[in-house]
């Protein structure tokens, strides 16, 4: 149990619950030094509510307050400070680790419930973007998040496999492609007829008519239309599967926008009867001018139907299915104002749980201070990108262990957690600079940073021959503290990243923790043979555990060797 925990716990028993715990837990803070103490708890607010004076109160508390955890509570003005008993504290937690392994830092908000998780998504025909990459990414770490909080989590691959984009497609496959061509190298040939259609476009201004009259085709039915269209799609979905599998991501759910084509007449119906429609040049839209916001487009003139009305009748599908308790969208900012247009819709339609669907956007990922765009063909294929951070590990690790057996499994798990790290360590708001060089350094904030700290604390058990060390005594000096105090925040950092959907958290406390962890190593020596030599390597292991479980999370591999 943590001991921020059991103090708010003592805190409302002595103060005959006037306060609830919630809100304890909410006050208590770090005091500014540390010589005041380890935890503050200001009692202003309680004061109010029992109408004495601040300091009266903290003075009553401190006197009885009493732990086994805790060496002293004092007041201190209007605060109650607390110092904890390190050594009692160092062995309830190092215990509690040692025990409950992987487990250390779960929690149990969710309560089994479902969280639906779109990410990734990419579009058939289309290269991954890295717009897609931040999605997979952060989508995935989310839902290792919301799992380690007691949810379910259900990871859906929301493909973008409907669209006008295959009316251009088909046209311009059928003026200038060539099958042979497209199945020896989809995505890269798709791409190719796709950007050539919009230059040639520019021209021609009737191609654009002509896509439209394919796109409507499609949706009709049309047997030709259909055949390129799923063609199209299985080609590119093999691409993709390249990538997760590089990746290590899985799915639940492929299902993507076609997927609810024979659903979205129902979505019609539901906001026809709730008189939601109007009018707008023959498009029907639903209007959202009272919250100042532009129409939702959800029909065009011509009958067609579009990524609003597909993502409206998604939600519908997923409440239905999942009946979810949240609902999470993992894609960039950039579409802010389409997820606020959808969701505003589903609320007037009456449904209560548009609350709980959250947008989650990111920045981007810039190349020189420029986005990476897919659009002109000035692209970057992310599989190139991938193998070529595998091959860069590889010949880092060649350098520094060369005797290393399994190299390439290693390089690949260093190359890529060097990626999927680099992503991670910034705020996911952040536009973030994409360097290979820089993710893959071995020092510093990087992903191979804090798989090294972890290698090398594995390093330090095998060769103490302690590997499986399962009991502690807890330790008392301070080099020690400062690492366990880091341990001790691990529970509360997961609670965080999930309440602010922010893997950063975990990326971030990852660095502190093995910044601290590196300097106690270079400091203490570990494995001189005094009385603390166990207590010490219980603490090595735990913060294996917690840096393993951690870039789990991250959806990071730990290698024990490196
Ligand atoms: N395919 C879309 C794109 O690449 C992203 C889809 C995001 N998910 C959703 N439910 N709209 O822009």
């Amino acid at each position: 149990m943590e001991v921020i925990k059991i103090y708010a716990e003592e805190i409302v028993k002595q103060a005959n619950n006037a306060l609830t715990f919630d809100m304890v837990i909410k006050l208590i803070e770090k005091p500014k030094f540390s010589e005041q103490g380890d935890l503050a708890f200001p009692c202003f607010t309680l004061a109010k509510k029992v109408r004495k004076s601040p300091s009266a109160i903290a003075e009553e508390l401190a006197n009885k307050i009493q732990h086994t955890l805790f060496e002293r509570v004092v007041a201190n003005g209007p605060y109650v400070n607390c110092f904890l008993n390190v050594k009692e504290v160092s062995r309830n937690v190092l215990q509690t680790i040692l025990s409950q392994g992987s487990d250390y830092g779960s929690h149990n908000i969710g309560n089994g419930g479902n969280i639906t998780i779109d990410f990734s998504s990419p579009n058939i025909a289309k290269p991954f973007s890295m717009g897609h990459l931040r999605s997979t990414v952060i989508g995935n770490s989310l839902a290792n998040i919301v799992a380690k909080c007691g949810y379910h989590a259900i990871r859906i691959n929301h493909l973008g496999d409907w669209g006008t984009q295959f009316g251009k497609l088909i046209v311009a496959y059928k003026l200038w492609g060539d099958e042979e061509t497209v199945r020896n190298n989809p995505i890269a040939e798709l791409l190719q007829l796709y950007v050539r259609f919009h230059s040639e476009a520019e021209n021609n201004p009737e191609l654009e008519d002509e896509a439209r009259m394919w796109f409507k085709k499609l949706e009709d039915g049309d047997k030709e239309a259909h055949r390129l269209w799923s063609w199209f799609r299985k080609e590119s979905l093999k691409e993709f599967s390249a990538i997760y599998s590089l990746l290590d991501v899985e799915f639940d759910s492929y299902n993507g926008e076609a997927f609810y084509n024979d659903k979205m007449e129902a979505t019609i119906e539901l906001l026809s009867k709730a008189n939601l429609l109007s009018d707008s040049d023959g498009a029907e839209v639903v209007d959202l001018s009272d919250k100042d916001l532009p129409p939702c487009l959800i029909k065009k003139s011509d009958g067609a139907t579009l990524y609003a009305t597909r993502d409206i009748t998604a939600a519908i599908y997923r409440q239905d299915n999942y009946t979810f308790k949240k609902a999470l969208y993992i894609v960039g900012h950039e579409q802010s104002l389409h997820f606020k247009q959808i969701f505003l819709v589903l609320e007037k339609m009456g449904f209560e749980w548009t609350n709980e669907m959250v947008h989650v956007p990111f920045g981007f990922i810039l190349k020189n201070g420029k986005k990476m765009s897919t659009r002109k063909g000035k692209i970057v294929l992310l599989e190139e990108v991938i193998k070529e951070a595998i091959d860069l590990a590889k010949q880092n690790i060649e350098a520094k262990n060369p005797t290393l057996p399994n190299k390439d499994e290693i390089a690949k798990e260093v190359g890529v957690g060097s990626i999927i790290f680099h992503d991670l360590k910034s705020e996911r708001l952040n536009n973030i600079e994409f360097s290979l060089d820089e993710m893959l350094q071995f020092e510093g904030a990087t992903g191979p940073y804090i798989q090294y700290t972890h290698a090398r604390a594995c390093s330090i058990l095998r060769k103490a021959g302690r590997d499986e060390i399962l009991n502690t005594d807890g330790l008392n000096d301070i080099q020690s503290w400062s690492v366990i105090k880091i341990l001790i925040e691990f529970p509360n950092v997961i609670k965080k990243a999930f309440e602010q959907f922010e893997p950063s958290q975990i990326a971030k406390y990852l660095i502190d923790l093995s910044q601290e962890f590196n300097k106690y190593y270079s400091r203490v020596k570990l494995v001189a043979e005094d009385g603390d030599k166990l207590n010490r390597l219980a603490l090595v292991k735990s913060v294996t555990t917690v840096i393993k479980e951690g870039l789990r999370l991250l959806g990071i591999k730990a290698p024990e060797e490196m």
